[in-house]
């Protein structure tokens, strides 16, 4: 689940349980205050019938039936009344209402006020019983009901406002919640995207807009001060890089042209051999020295490929054509598989660099006796073309594979031997991937290895 899916959900529970809350407190409060006011209403008309009882008979006497009767004559409105004799029946008006039974009775003797809401034919009233003194006694009950219809009408419609607005409300706050959480998560994404786009080459990419001192902006503030010391860091190694490849390459060729005079003019074979030998390895030395400025170069972006027209066919035999010595005293032959002219867009040198490491590798790993088959097809698939290099040596270990184009690395079998650094290859998977192209390796061991270069026509 997503961060701002998570914010956004807690945020509905909360939200939700606070305007729930509030809401009930609100509809109790409101229920409560309605009930007051009929509650108050009732006790208003009791205490009016209760002094004029008191008012109108003061002395021993059983009041008259008449009396009695002109007494709630046109008192009430809507409210209902029930007139209940000590005896226990009701004697005058609403003979539904229910009567208070001995136990209640006692309790409102006792000073307590007793009041409810009852049930009659299934519509509410509040209710509100008393008793009526005369001359100190005890006579008679006075049970009054009034109708909550009003009330909970009010109520009704109450509930229903709360009902629509709650989720409304909890609507609104939860797009305001997710377009402020989506803002503000926004720069998040960025920073994941450059995250998984940063890699060695690009360095570059930085989180954009993050001024704000919010923690968000902050961690982008840090993002952006990190890649920026991390690209410095890179900067000056592949700086030192290309500037030891350089200041050695000098040097170096200068000891190579120094050493050859020698040795052309040197006469003692033993001498002559020892600088032959010298020369070999200084010879390699050279070679990881431009394999290392190639990739200094690369790394700083700073390789930009002379693309034109490539004659691939003309490539493939130029190359073989180069290697054809080395094939020779190795005791390898080429096979060379044509069909037609291919022509790619591409930089011919670097093109050229990819494809003799290739047959240098299949030679340096062919038995003697054995051939190179270095096949050219047309691509319909990608519409370019596919070289592949395919010998019968020893084949790479499984386990070796994935690592085969990594720098420096160089198969266990391959380790023993002085020839090679096992930068060729890296190399290589640089230059055609700068191409647009693929390159692939697929060996079994035993048997020998295939390389495939796919050369995209655009
Ligand atoms: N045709 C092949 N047969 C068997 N192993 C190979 C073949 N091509 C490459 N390898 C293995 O892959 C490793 C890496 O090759 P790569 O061309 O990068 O380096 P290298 O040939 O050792 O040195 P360099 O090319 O830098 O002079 C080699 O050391 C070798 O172990
Ligand atoms: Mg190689």
């Amino acid at each position: 689940m997503t961060l701002k899916s998570k914010i956004v959900i807690a945020n509905l529970l909360i939200f939700g349980l606070i305007l729930a809350g509030v809401s009930a407190v609100v509809y109790h409060h409101v229920r409560g205050n309605e009930l007051a006011r009929v509650d108050a209403r009732l006790d208003i008309l009791a205490d009016q019938v209760i002094t004029e009882f008191s008012e109108e008979w003061t002395e021993e006497e059983v009041p008259e039936w008449d009396d009695i009767l002109a007494l709630f004559t046109g008192r009430f409105s809507e409210e209902r009344f029930g007139l209940q004799a000590a005896g226990g029946q009701i004697i005058l008006g609403d003979s539904t209402l229910t009567v208070p039974d001995s136990g209640t009775r006692q309790r409102i003797r006792a000073g307590e006020i007793i009041r409810g809401t009852t049930h009659i034919r299934s519509a509410a009233y509040r209710q509100l019983i008393r008793p009526v003194e005369v001359a100190g006694r005890v006579d008679f009950w006075l049970v009054l009901i009034t109708p909550l219809a009003d009330v909970h009408s009010r109520l009704d419609t109450l509930l229903l406002v709360l009902c629509l607005t709650v989720p409304a409300a909890l609507l609104v706050g939860l797009i305001a919640v997710y377009l402020a959480t989506r803002k503000s998560l926004a720069p998040m994404s960025r920073m994941v995207t450059i995250a998984e786009e940063t890699s060695a080459r690009h360095l570059d990419l930085r989180i954009p807009a993050t001024s704000g001192d919010d923690e968000v902006s902050r961690l982008g503030q840090a993002l952006n001060g990190m890649m920026e010391r991390i690209e410095a860091a890179f900067t000056s190694q592949r700086q030192f890089v290309g500037d030891a490849s350089h200041e050695l390459r000098t040097p170096l060729t200068a000891i190579i042209s120094e050493l050859e005079f020698a040795a052309r003019r040197i006469d003692d074979e033993k001498a002559k051999d020892s600088l032959d030998l010298a020369l070999v390895e200084l010879d390699r030395l050279g070679q990881l020295v431009d394999q290392l400025l190639t990739l200094a170069r690369i790394d700083a972006n700073r390789l930009v490929l002379e693309k034109q027209p490539v004659r691939l066919d003309e490539l493939i035999v130029e190359c073989v054509r180069l290697a054809e010595r080395d094939a020779r005293t190795r005791g390898i032959t080429f096979s060379i598989q044509i069909a037609e002219a291919v022509e790619i867009p591409g930089d011919d040198r670097q093109l050229k660099s990819v494809l003799l490491n290739i047959i240098d590798n299949a030679l340096k790993h062919s038995p003697r006796d054995s051939a190179v088959t270095i096949e050219l097809k047309d691509n319909l698939a990608i519409g370019g073309a596919v070289i592949t290099v395919a010998d019968n040596g020893p084949g790479i270990d499984a386990a070796d594979l994935p690592r085969i184009f990594d720098r420096f690395y160089r198969s266990s079998t391959a380790r023993s031997s002085r020839e090679g650094s096992g930068l060729g290859l890296a190399i290589a998977k640089e230059l055609i991937d700068m191409h647009g192209g693929r390159i692939q390796l697929a060996s079994t061991v035993g048997k020998g290895t295939t390389v495939s270069i796919q050369l995209p026509a655009h």
